[in-house]
């Protein structure tokens, strides 16, 4: 048997593999206070409950305690009445994926159980939903968004809905461009016609309302429109808490029953499951209540002054060096392009995370967006700014890395071969990006997969 100290050793080698989100160097992934008391309550937290098992409430109290106070204070964000009700689950997409199954349950009732329902979404949703459209057996139809705005286009919904629309999402705001979804005016539509809605607010559910707060003009989005039927809200993202927390809300308590599955014939204990998942740590939720308990509203609308700050002071000075937006700025996201184009770019990302800083980068798109860096502001990037732009002027002023040149050589001259070495470049998000642009889609799927199965392999 090892010794505990060599695997401690181990284990902290292991944790020297990822980046420290503390930093302030990561713009996705982790949404970073930089505050430290934070982080210890919820490190407490989540080290008190981490033998416990959501699968039993009845047995494991503290999982009825938390979700009901998770639910009741996304369900105040959400502009929900008393009616609303919701289901903790472990993130957006385990959200995402239990909507549509709702959806699919209350079209089946309605159409019968041989009907194909569709999910009508416009591009920029996240592929979340794709998935669980997959998942469930619906059909996915994808609407068009406008060029300017990178917002659904409501004529195109419309033009997509029909009697076998099963449900109809959009997003608050979309992860690429950020910006938010006409959904007062789909869901007026969609109400009509006693279709639902469903509002992917992951990204914006806990911070929005704060932005609302502040005086900002935020589009609406939420139960205060009456189409609304279901909303996910990642309390993993702008809730500050550690992965596994997320919420979605119904309306109603009819739309909750439409999505728990319900099992009392098989031979073992009841089967009664609100979320997708059964067994779960009630950790993550402990952990969640904490962050949500010691911030309490001013915390939050403190934390997201900072994130208004820090986007305007990064979004300025990157303005001053060429860059431009891609879309209106309606969120703690700026998606931007380089007036002198694609090169500067690409260089720029490259000197970027040569120098440390984890930056998106999101391939061009036909008709709607030419490559693009994509940063996602957290409050922790406030203190950073200085550093950031003083970096980022740096490597606008300085030449094309050699390797990278090399790298983009190959990739004209030999896309595959070049695909190859993915996970061994210091430039792996540019060769992805560019990749995306040459190869078909089928071929760089398979690609994918391939790939997938070959990095995990013990
Ligand atoms: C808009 C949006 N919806 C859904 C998701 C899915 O969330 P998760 O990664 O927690 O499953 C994300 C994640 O980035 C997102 O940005």
């Amino acid at each position: 048997m090892p010794l505990a100290d060599d695997v401690m050793k181990k284990l902290l080698s292991a944790s020297e593999m990822d980046p420290d989100s503390s930093t302030g160097r990561l713009f996705a992934y982790i949404y970073e206070t930089g505050r430290e008391d934070l982080a210890r309550a919820a490190r407490e937290a989540y080290s008190l409950f981490i033998n416990t098992n959501a699968l039993d409430p009845l047995v494991f109290k503290s999982a009825l305690y938390f979700e009901r106070e998770i639910v009741g204070w996304a369900r105040r964000l959400a502009g929900g009445s008393e009616e609303v009700v919701g289901t903790v689950t472990s993130g957006g997409t385990e959200s995402i994926i239990l909507a549509v199954k709702t959806a699919r349950s209350h079209f089946e009732k309605r159409e019968g159980r041989s009907a194909v329902g569709e999910v009508v979404a416009p591009a920029t949703i996240h592929p979340s939903v794709k998935k669980a459209s997959h998942y469930t057996g619906l059909r996915y139809i994808e609407s068009r968004v406008e060029r300017d705005t990178k917002k659904a286009r409501v004529e195109d919904l419309k033009e997509n809905v029909s009697n076998k629309t099963a449900l109809i999402v959009l997003s608050a705001p979309n992860y690429p461009y950020g910006t938010i979804d006409p959904v007062k005016d789909a869901a007026e539509y969609a109400a009509d016609k006693g279709i639902p809605v469903h509002v992917d607010a992951c990204l914006g559910g806990y911070i929005l309302p704060f932005f609302e707060r502040l005086g900002i003009d935020v589009p609406e989005f939420d139960f205060r429109i009456e189409g609304v039927t279901s909303i996910s809200m990642d309390a993993h993202k702008y809730g500050y808490a550690p992965k596994g927390v997320s919420v979605l809300l119904f309306r109603d308590a009819g739309w909750k029953k439409e999505s728990i599955f319900v099992d009392l014939a098989w031979p073992g204990y009841p089967f009664i499951n609100t979320a997708v998942l059964s067994s779960r740590s009630i950790a993550p939720l402990a952990a969640a209540w904490a962050i949500q308990s010691l911030l309490g509203e001013n915390g939050y609308l403190e934390l997201a002054s900072h994130v208004v700050e820090a986007r305007d002071a990064i979004y300025s000075g990157l303005s001053r060096l060429g860059f431009e937006s891609l879309a209106p700025i309606e969120s703690p996201i700026l998606s931007l392009t380089h007036q002198s184009g694609e090169s500067e770019v690409l260089k720029f990302h490259a000197v970027m995370s040569e120098r440390g800083w984890v930056i998106g980068l999101q391939p061009r798109v036909k008709n709607l967006a030419p490559l693009n860096i994509h940063l996602t502001i957290m409050p922790v990037h406030k203190r950073i700014v200085g550093e950031f732009l003083r970096d980022a002027e740096e490597a606008l002023s300085s030449g094309v890395p050699e390797d990278l040149r090399a790298l983009l050589s190959q990739l004209e001259r030999d896309p595959l071969a070049a695909a190859l070495k993915i996970g061994e470049t210091k430039f792996d998000a540019i060769l992805i990006a560019k990749l995306l642009e040459s190869l078909p889609e089928d071929l760089a799927s398979e690609m994918a997969k391939e790939l997938a199965v070959e990095v995990f392999k013990p």
